[in-house]
C-alpha cells in the first residue's frame, strides 16, 4: 500500500497537524521524519485542544502506530514530558510508539548553545530560533559526533560514547561560549531513565515501515516546520536545519520511494513566519495586529507572535516544484472573512524586471505584484460543503487553483477536525 506525504508549503505552521489528523482515520503508521520538538502542532477536536512537539499527530486515533524517524533530532528529557502528557490525556503511547534506532539525541549541550549563539551574535546574524538545539545537533550529526538512540542500549557503549562526547562539548561551553560546563553523571542518569522507560521501543524503523509497507499497510508521513524553512530549499541561513520537503521524508524515514503515492502540501490561505528571515507579502502595523487576532497567530511552541503577510503564489509554485506537491490543501480560509478586498501576491519583480521563480537568495529584494479579490465578508467558519461557502470565496479559492495549477483537494474552515470541506 502507500505512504502518502503532508509537508508544509510556506515556513511551518500551515496546519499540518489539523490536516494530518483529518487524513489519519485512514492511516496504519503516522511517521514524524525530520526536525524535534521545534514543531508545534495542533489539533482540535470536539472543541478538546492538543499540541503535539515530538509525538506524531495521529497518536489521537487508537490503532494508528506511531514512528519517530532516523531524521529527528529527539531530546529525551522533553521528549519523555511529552508522552507522560499524552498519556494523561488518555492516549496509550507507551502501546503505539517506535523510535528509530538511527536518530539522534538532543543533549543539554545542544540547547545551552543555541540559546548562547542567539544571544551572543550581531543582531544581524540572528535567526530567531525555537532554541530547541535543533541546529547544534543536526550540525553534530554532520561532524560525526552525535549520539544515536541506538547507541544507548548497550551501557558500555553509551559511556564511552558519552564520556567522549561530554570532553568535548564541556570545552565548547567553557571556550566559545564562556559558560558552566555540564556534569557527565547527570546526562548519563537522564538518559539511562529514557532508556528504562522506552529502550524497548526503539527498534530499526526503516526495516519495519518497508515490512509493513509490502504487507499492505497505509503510512502517512508528518511533516514538521515548511518549504520556506527547508535547509536547501528555504530562505537561508533563515531556515531550519533539516529537510522538511519531499526527500527529506526519504532519508528522514528510509521509506523506499516506490512506495509513495500523495503528496499534500499545505497552505494558509495567507502567510505567516515566525523569526527572522525575507518576507516578500508581509504586512506591518495595524493590518497586520488585526490579521494575527483574527488568525490567532501565536506559535504554538514559543508563543511568539507570528508575522502576518498574504498569500504568496510564486512561494506555492516552488513548494510544488520541489516537493512534487499532487495535491495543496487550503487552510484558514474563515480568517479572510472579514476583508472587502483580498490581495493575492501573483508574481514577482527584481530589479523592475519579472521574476518567475522563487530565489535562493536576495528573496528581500522582490517586490510582490498583487492582485486584488473581492471578499465575501460574511461567515464561513465550519462550512463542511463546498456549495455552501459564498460565491466570491469559492472564486477565491478557484482563482488561486488556477494560479498554481495542481487541485486543492481540502478546504480547512476552522481549527476543529470536523470544519473541513473535501473537494470532489
Ligand atoms: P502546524 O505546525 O502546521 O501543524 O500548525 P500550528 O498548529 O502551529 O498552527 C495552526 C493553527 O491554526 C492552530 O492553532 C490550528 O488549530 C489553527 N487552524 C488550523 N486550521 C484552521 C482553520 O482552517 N481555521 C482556523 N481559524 N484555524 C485553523
Ligand atoms: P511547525 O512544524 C514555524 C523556525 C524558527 C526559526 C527557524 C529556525 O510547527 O510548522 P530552529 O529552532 O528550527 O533552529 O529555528 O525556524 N521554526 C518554525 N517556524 N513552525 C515551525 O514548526 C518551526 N520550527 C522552526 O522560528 O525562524
Ligand atoms: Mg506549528
Amino acid at each position: 500500500m502507500p505512504a502518502n506525504l503532508v509537508v508544509g508549503a510556506q515556513w511551518g505552521d500551515e496546519g499540518k497537524a489539523k490536516v494530518i489528523d483529518y487524513l489519519c482515520k485512514e492511516i496504519d503508521i503516522i511517521v514524524r521524519y525530520q526536525g524535534g520538538a521545534n514543531a508545534g502542532h495542533t489539533v482540535v477536536v470536539d472543541g478538546k485542544k492538543y499540541v503535539f512537539h515530538l509525538i506524531p499527530s495521529g497518536v489521537i486515533y487508537p490503532s494508528t502506530k506511531c514512528i519517530i524517524g532516523n531524521g529527528v533530532v529527539l531530546d529525551p528529557e522533553s521528549f519523555l514530558q511529552e508522552c507522560e502528557q499524552v498519556e494523561k490525556e488518555g492516549f496509550a503511547i507507551y502501546e503505539k510508539l517506535l523510535i528509530s534506532d538511527a536518530c539522534h539525541l538532543i543533549l543539554p549541550f545542544h540547547k545551552i548553545i543555541d540559546a548562547e549563539k542567539e544571544k551572543n551574535c550581531k543582531p544581524e546574524e540572528k535567526l530567531g530560533t525555537t532554541k530547541r538545539g535543533i541546529g547544534i545537533c543536526y550540525s553534530d550529526k554532520m561532524n560525526r559526533i552525535s549520539l544515536r538512540a541506538g547507541e544507548i542500549l548497550e551501557d558500555s557503549l553509551l559511556q564511552k560514547r558519552l564520556h567522549s562526547i561530554v570532553d568535548r562539548k564541556n570545552e565548547e561551553l567553557q571556550k566559545l561560549y564562556g559558560v558552566e560546563t555540564l556534569a557527565y553523571e547527570d546526562i548519563y542518569q537522564k538518559l539511562k531513565q529514557f532508556r528504562e522507560k522506552v529502550g524497548h521501543l526503539i527498534t530499526n524503523t526503516s526495516y519495519y515501515l518497508n515490512k509493513e509497507l509490502q504487507a499492505g499497510k497505509k503510512v502517512l508521513l508528518e511533516g514538521a516546520q515548511g518549504t520556506g524553512l527547508d535547509i536547501d530549499f528555504g530562505t537561508y541561513p533563515y531556515v531550519t536545519s533539516s529537510n522538511p520537503t519531499t526527500g527529506g521524508a526519504l532519508t528522514g524515514s528510509g521509506i523506499a520511494f516506490h512506495h509513495m503515492q500523495d503528496v499534500y502540501g499545505i497552505s494558509k490561505a495567507y502567510a505567516t513566519r515566525v523569526g527572522e528571515g525575507p518576507f516578500p507579502t508581509e504586512i506591518f502595523g495595524e493590518e497586520a495586529e488585526n490579521l494575527r487576532k483574527v488568525g490567532f497567530e501565536f506559535g504554538a511552541t514559543t508563543g511568539r507572535p507570528r508575522r502576518c503577510g498574504w498569500f504568496d503564489v510564486e512561494m506555492i509554485k516552488h513548494a510544488i516544484r520541489v516537493n512534487g506537491l499532487t495535491a495543496l490543501v487550503l487552510t484558514k480560509i474563515d480568517v479572510l472573512s472579514q476583508y472587502e478586498k483580498i490581495p493575492v501576491a501573483v508574481s514577482y519583480e527584481k530589479n523592475g524586471k519579472k521574476l518567475d521563480y522563487f530565489p535562493s537568495y536576495g528573496l528581500d529584494r522582490v517586490k510582490p505584484i498583487y492582485e486584488f479579490l473581492p471578499g465575501w465578508q460574511e461567515d464561513i467558519v465550519s462550512v463542511k460543503q463546498w456549495q455552501n461557502l459564498p460565491q466570491k470565496c469559492r472564486d477565491y479559492i478557484r482563482y488561486i487553483e488556477k494560479q498554481i495549477n495542481i487541485p486543492i483537494r481540502i478546504i480547512s474552515t476552522g481549527p476543529d477536525r470536523t470544519d473541513t470541506i473535501i473537494m470532489d
